[in-house]
């Protein structure tokens, strides 16, 4: 059996890549002028967490544009050019049957809401904050732990790599066709240890096109979980849908025909998956 090499594998080293900071242009002697891209704190944060997972660049999740600084909001819709971004995303935040974030996120805080909806409604002022970053999200690693071959073998191996396809090469017997890795956040390192608090009580559900739960898979501490057969148990394609301790979900609406999900759900996210699979 050929020796496995995932470390070969891991282009980022423990903490080594990390965020750059939002751009500002120091004018003079400590003002900063953060220009007219600039979103306030507040709501950068709750952009950044409630819709720049799908609206970033490359967009992803087939969103159709970013949101990351002012301006993106500012632009014209491509739905209906006489509104602004801006003012679409209040008409979408209020949309009970067409919502932003869509109904496969988990649902948004009233706080969280009430805040970006009185931004918008104000005209969206220019802030102190800067833009969201532009390109790749930085690499994290919320554990601080990347794992190692003394962290334990077999089931916790390897979190974030394609496990399928590795093990088609060089574990076929253990080639399970549902296998992957929970991570805390969306763009966590290859190898990064995900260290769940209570992996027990998050399910990675494997749905039919009748949306019927045909697999439910826990994953153990190290976030990974796994099928028990080298083949499907039910007709191809399939959903996926990610159940925290909390009840609250992440559901993957698009249909998928390869279960091996570190493939497409990488650090940055491959084939249009928005990052890791991420605790909802
Ligand atoms: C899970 C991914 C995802 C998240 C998170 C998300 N969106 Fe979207 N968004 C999409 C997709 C996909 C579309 C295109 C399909 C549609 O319009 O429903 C879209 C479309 C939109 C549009 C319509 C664009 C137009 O031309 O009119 C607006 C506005 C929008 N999103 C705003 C937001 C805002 C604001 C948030 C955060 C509060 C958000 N979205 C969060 C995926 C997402
Ligand atoms: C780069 C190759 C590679 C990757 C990636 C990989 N594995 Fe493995 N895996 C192996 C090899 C080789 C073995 C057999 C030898 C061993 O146990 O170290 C193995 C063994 C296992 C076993 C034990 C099987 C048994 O019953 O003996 C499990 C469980 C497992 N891997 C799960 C995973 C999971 C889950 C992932 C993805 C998060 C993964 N592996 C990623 C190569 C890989
Ligand atoms: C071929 C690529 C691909 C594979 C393989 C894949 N996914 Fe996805 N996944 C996507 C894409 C694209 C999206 C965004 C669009 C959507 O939600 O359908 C996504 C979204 C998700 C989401 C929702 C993320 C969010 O926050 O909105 C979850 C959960 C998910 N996938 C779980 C899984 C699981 C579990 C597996 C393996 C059993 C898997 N995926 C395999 C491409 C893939």
């Amino acid at each position: 059996m050929r020796r496995w090499t995932w470390k070969a594998l891991l282009l980022c080293g423990a903490l080594g890549c990390s965020a750059e900071p939002a751009m500002a242009v120091v004018v003079d002697a400590g003002v900063v002028d953060p220009g007219p891209d600039s979103l306030p704190c507040d709501v950068q944060s709750v952009v950044a967490g409630r819709c720049a997972s799908c609206h970033t660049t490359p967009a992803k999740a087939y969103a159709p544009m970013a949101l990351l600084a002012r301006s993106d909001f500012q632009r014209a819709s491509m739905v209906d050019p006489a509104s602004s971004m801006g003012q679409r995303s209040l008409v979408r935040l209020k949309d009970a049957a067409s919502p932003m974030p869509p109904a496969s996120e988990p649902p948004m805080p009233e706080a969280d809401r009430a805040l970006l909806t009185g931004w918008l409604e104000a005209g969206m002022p220019a802030g102190t904050c800067g833009s969201l970053p532009f390109g790749p999200a930085p690499t994290t690693c919320a554990s601080g732990s990347i794992w190692s071959d003394a962290s334990g073998t077999g089931a916790s191996m390897a979190p974030g790599i394609a496990c399928r396809s590795c093990h088609l090469d060089q574990a076929p017997y253990a080639a399970y066709f549902f296998m992957g890795t929970v991570f805390p956040t969306l763009h966590e390192a290859d190898g990064c240890d995900p260290r769940l608090q209570e992996p027990s009580k998050v399910k990675v559900e494997i749905l039919d096109m009748e949306d019927r739960v045909r697999l439910t898979l826990v994953p153990n501490s190290a976030g990974n979980f796994m099928s028990t057969t080298l083949q499907p148990s039910f007709p191809l394609p399939y959903r996926a849908r990610v159940v925290g301790p909390d009840g609250a979900s992440r559901m993957m609406s698009r249909p998928q025909t390869n279960g091996d999900c570190n493939t497409c759900h990488t650090e940055q996210g491959a084939q249009n998956a928005p990052g890791r699979i991420q605790l909802p």
